[in-house]
């Protein structure tokens, strides 16, 4: 029986921050969002067959700018739909501006157990800076209610390389977050996304942001600080104390399958991969009229999905095992990748120890060469 993971896409914010280019925006429109959960319950309605689900990602945006009622109706519908299994993993995202008591412990209630806060930094300097709508002490607040409500995975999202940052921010920074004791920190390195406030105020010379040797410096400071706490580098960007891994995420660099409901949500299922469309006006219209909103419908060949498999593996710390890619594809990677593999081998981006194929130290800071050599 298939074991699926479920992607929920809420695309609204309180406020749009300067650097983020995700299909998210500001808006009060009550009734937008109505329409556009119910628009969403639908096409969860539509579904069917009554597949397992071991995880379930409440994404955006910002879910828990909207009121919780539709967070319980999406659950209750997933519920309906599909086996969602005794010990699944369900996660929401919050941002501390958007925040009450009640919110988080109708999260609880109706069964979310994994809780991810976007903070960005401790420095409320900085945060101004790239247009975040909370303090460090709104964090801290968040913080609190989050665990006397009784959550106990407790993500905190970390960004490198902001404007005006330094290694002595990061380090406070990780030292504040270190004492709360989270069972997970991501930590982001800013992409300067084309188009966004962020860039326009860094290309008029408005705001500085470090160079990459300093952004490299602050990555291997942020490993070597949050190994020494405990934390396992599990995946590029992603730290977590022992068995606290996302299920959700490890999923997909499985290459396992999921389903994406919502604007800009993807889909991965049966060897074929899936997109909706990003604007909402259209996604509501579409599912009114009963038409579909997908974009893109690929199908991999073996070829594709192998190389894929490669690509996302090497996002894990553990990088591909040997004896798991012949499992699946009957094949040994060594061979039929030998060329790309001696090749990064001997620019030393990649190692195979034992039954791994992974990235080296030199690697992580050059990931994006290793993954061209699998597109
Ligand atoms: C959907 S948001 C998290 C929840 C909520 N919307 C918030 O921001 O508090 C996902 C995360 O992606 C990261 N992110 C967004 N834009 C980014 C960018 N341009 N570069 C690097 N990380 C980014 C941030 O760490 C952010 O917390
Ligand atoms: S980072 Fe989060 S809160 Fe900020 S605009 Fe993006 S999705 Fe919204």
């Amino acid at each position: 029986m298939k074991k699926l993971g479920i992607y929920i896409h809420i695309p609204f914010c309180l406020k749009k921050c300067k650097y983020c280019d995700f299909v998210s925006f500001q808006n009060k429109n009550k009734k937008l969002i109505e329409r556009y959960i119910l628009a969403l319950i639908k096409t969860i309605d539509n579904v069917s067959e009554r597949l397992d689900v071991n995880t379930i990602y409440i994404g955006g945006g910002t879910p828990s700018y909207i009121d919780e009622k539709y967070i319980v109706m999406i659950l209750e519908k997933l519920k309906e739909k599909f086996n969602v299994i005794e010990d699944a993993e369900i996660t929401i995202e919050i941002n501390p501006g958007t925040i009450n008591e009640s919110k988080i412990e109708t999260y609880y209630k109706y069964g979310i157990n994994r809780i991810s806060i976007g903070l960005q930094s401790t420095k409320n300097e900085i945060l101004k800076k790239i247009g975040r709508i909370h303090t460090f002490e709104k964090f801290l607040e968040t913080y609190e209610i989050v665990k006397k409500v009784g959550f106990n995975n407790i993500n905190v999202d970390l960004m490198l390389a902001l404007p005006n940052q330094d290694i002595k921010d990061i380090k406070e920074s990780l030292t504040q977050i270190i004492k709360l004791n989270p069972s997970h920190i991501s930590l982001y390195s800013l992409i300067l996304e084309e188009g966004t406030e962020l860039e326009k105020e860094v290309n008029q010379g408005i705001l500085n942001i470090p160079s990459e040797e300093i952004e490299r410096q602050m990555y291997h400071t942020t490993k070597r600080i949050l190994e020494s706490n405990g934390y396992k580098h599990y995946e590029i960007s992603n730290f977590a104390k022992e068995n606290f891994e996302s299920k959700h995420n490890l999923n997909c660099w499985n290459q396992e399958e999921y389903l994406g409901f919502g604007i800009a949500s993807h889909s991965y299922i049966d060897n074929k991969r899936f997109s909706n469309i990003d604007n909402i006006e259209k996604f509501i219209n579409n599912v009114e009229d009963g038409k579909n909103n997908v974009i893109i419908n690929e199908k991999q060949t073996k070829e594709s999905k192998m190389k894929e498999y490669m690509m996302l593996g090497f996002r894990k710390i553990e990088g591909i095992s040997i004896s798991e890619f012949e499992r699946k594809f009957i094949i040994n990677p060594l061979f039929y990748f030998r060329f790309e593999i001696s090749k990064l081998e001997k620019e030393k981006l990649i190692e195979v120890d034992l039954d791994n194929i992974r990235l080296t130290k030199k690697g992580l800071d050059f990931a994006n060469m290793v993954f061209e050599e699998f597109v």
